[in-house]
């Protein structure tokens, strides 16, 4: 697995900018790291390179953020279960041709699609982060 250190939020943005580029529509990255790790740091530079010009902000509250059909960012830390994941209709995301970025897809492991793209973030704080990318197809 690549790994890069980054040792500061527009670190990982520029990162991440970089790592738009990569993506296709219809592509689902899990964005796995700790609270803090700078998941949603990340999601908004993803926006960026995707030349998307909205504030991204943390879909805490609403689960799932929706730019302009584009980009979907979910967030599922208070997902209780796929049960309620699944009532709250967010299987049906994956279907709609946009990039779907997951945090906490944990929660929602059963509905996630077969092939997903992995980016590991770890460390907290100040420290550096160290960002790592796996591929489920390769
Ligand atoms: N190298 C770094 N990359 C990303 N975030 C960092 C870095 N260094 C410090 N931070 C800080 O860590 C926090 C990450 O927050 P956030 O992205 O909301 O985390 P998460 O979504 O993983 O819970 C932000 O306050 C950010 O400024
Ligand atoms: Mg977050």
């Amino acid at each position: 697995m690549a790994v890069f250190l980054s040792h500061s939020p527009s670190e990982t943005v520029a990162w991440a900018k970089a790592f738009a580029k990569t993506l296709s529509p219809g592509d689902t990255v899990l964005l796995e790291g700790n609270m803090g790790a700078g998941k949603t740091v990340l999601a908004k530079g993803i926006a960026a390179g995707m030349g998307i010009t909205d504030e991204v902000t943390s879909p805490t509250y609403a689960y799932v953020n929706e730019y302009g059909g584009k980009l979907f960012h979910f967030d599922c830390y208070r997902i209780a279960s796929e049960a309620q994941a699944y009532g709250l209709g967010l299987a049906d995301y994956f279907g709609r041709g946009g990039v779907c970025l997951i945090e906490w897809g944990e929660n929602i492991k059963g509905l996630l699609p077969a092939a997903v793209k992995v980016v590991t973030i770890k460390g907290e704080g100040e420290s550096a982060r160290e960002i790592g990318f796996e591929d489920s197809c390769d």
